[in-house]
């Protein structure tokens, strides 16, 4: 885990190797004072070409993550210049009135919010065995926040969708370095209609921040973190999906349960769309000495566009389980926290594990199912403690 004056001794290594501190962290700010990034209270620094924080999963004690703590994926650089009285959303492709919105316009609508849990498809792909490539995310590529924004479906309601518009297209203003495909990804139209997607401007009742998106990004609740497109520089609607690296080859999963290691074709896979069902143990933390009595185990767990039903505590490596207590908090697309009071009198070691059951049927493996992008991880979660 970094601490923030880790990360800073790494940015300034990072930095003198590189020759020049990234925009990423210049955005805005007079140099001395940019290197504030969300990594003060412990953010674990996944990659720092492109900005990528992981949340340590100890802090998945409240329903909605406290922004500083909520996990940041960047493909590439963030904007270095991005100013909100310039800013324009473009909205065409297959409508009747093309539009050009500023943020006063977007304001002006009326204002829908939703708690989301968003996730990044790869989140928990550095537990996948054999290892994939891709950033080696542990578990914590994950948060729930209240985002707030127009809906996108009012959006395009403006502007009049053709009968021939199938799917809708986002462009952020990421800056692409070299031959890097800029992040462009689609949706179907029916979930760009949905009621429940947004043109979010906010987060927990503030604007974005600039890892988030700021000042506006796509919201697409339920689905993986990739459909959510940051820093909206245009809204397209299109005849077909969108071709393009972050559509295909990324971003997909294979059609058939593939063996661990194996290849698989292009034309053998689909594009992702729904999160998966999914807990993980927030504590006791994976390696921790406990006393004898009673143990709180919490944690959270969430299950895209379904509901969670129950989730399961087994303490004894998984031949017994028991259900523990589901938070009053929830919201159709955002996870529910859990705790289960475990009572031992006998010292050892033990395997804590946690299962998720969903409102589809769906539980989570007691393995992963591995795919060459290690996309979705969701086995049973387990921490290993001992109790003296
Ligand atoms: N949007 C743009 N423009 N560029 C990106 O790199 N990353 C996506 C998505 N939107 C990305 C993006 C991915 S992979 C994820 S998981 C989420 O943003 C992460 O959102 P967050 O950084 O606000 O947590």
């Amino acid at each position: 885990m970094n601490s923030r004056r880790d990360f800073l001794k790494h940015l300034s290594a990072a930095a003198v190797a590189a020759g020049a501190v990234p925009s990423v962290l210049t955005w805005g700010l007079p140099q001395r004072q940019s290197v504030e990034v969300p990594g003060e209270d412990g953010m674990i620094l996944r990659s720092f070409r492109f900005i990528d924080l992981e949340t340590p999963v100890e802090y998945f004690n409240t329903w909605l993550t406290p922004i500083p703590h909520f996990f940041v994926r960047n493909h590439m650089h963030e904007p270095s210049e991005l100013d909100a009285h310039d800013w324009r959303l473009s909205v065409g492709g297959e409508v009747e009135k093309p539009l050009t919105l500023s943020l006063a316009d977007l304001s002006k609508m009326e204002r829908h919010s939703v708690v989301n849990t968003l996730e990044c498809a790869g989140n928990g792909r550095s537990l996948q065995r054999p290892q994939v490539p891709g950033v080696q995310w542990g578990k914590g590529a994950v948060g729930t926040a209240r985002f707030s924004g127009p809906r996108l479906r009012d959006v395009l309601q403006r502007a009049g969708v053709k009968p021939t518009g199938k799917h809708v297209m986002f462009r952020g203003l990421d800056e692409v370095p070299g031959k890097v495909p800029p992040f462009i990804r689609s949706i179907p139209i029916e979930k760009a209609l949905d009621s429940d997607t947004l043109v979010a401007t906010h987060m927990n009742g503030s604007p974005l921040t600039k890892h988030h998106g700021f000042p506006a990004r796509a919201l697409v609740p339920g689905w993986i973190g990739a459909a959510s497109c940051k820093w909206l520089a245009e809204i397209k609607v299109l005849e077909a999906e969108f071709v393009g690296n972050f559509m295909s080859p990324g971003y997909r999963l294979p059609n058939q349960p593939v063996q661990p290691g194996d290849a698989v074709k292009p034309e053998d896979t689909h594009p992702l769309t729904a999160l998966n069902v999914k807990s993980v143990i927030s504590g006791p933390s994976d390696g921790a000495t406990m006393k004898t009595g009673k143990v709180a185990v919490h944690g959270a767990a969430w299950a895209g566009e379904a509901d969670i039903t129950k989730v399961e505590i087994s303490t004894d490596g998984g031949v017994t389980w028991n259900p523990a207590r589901l938070g009053k908090e929830q919201a159709h697309y955002a996870w529910r926290l859990w705790t289960y009071d475990w009572k031992t009198d006998k010292p050892g070691d033990y395997t804590i594990l946690s299962r998720a059951t969903d409102s589809q049927g769906r539980a989570q493996p007691p393995t992963p199912v591995w795919n060459p992008s290690g996309y979705l991880y969701n086995a049973v979660d387990q921490v290993k403690i001992n109790v003296s």
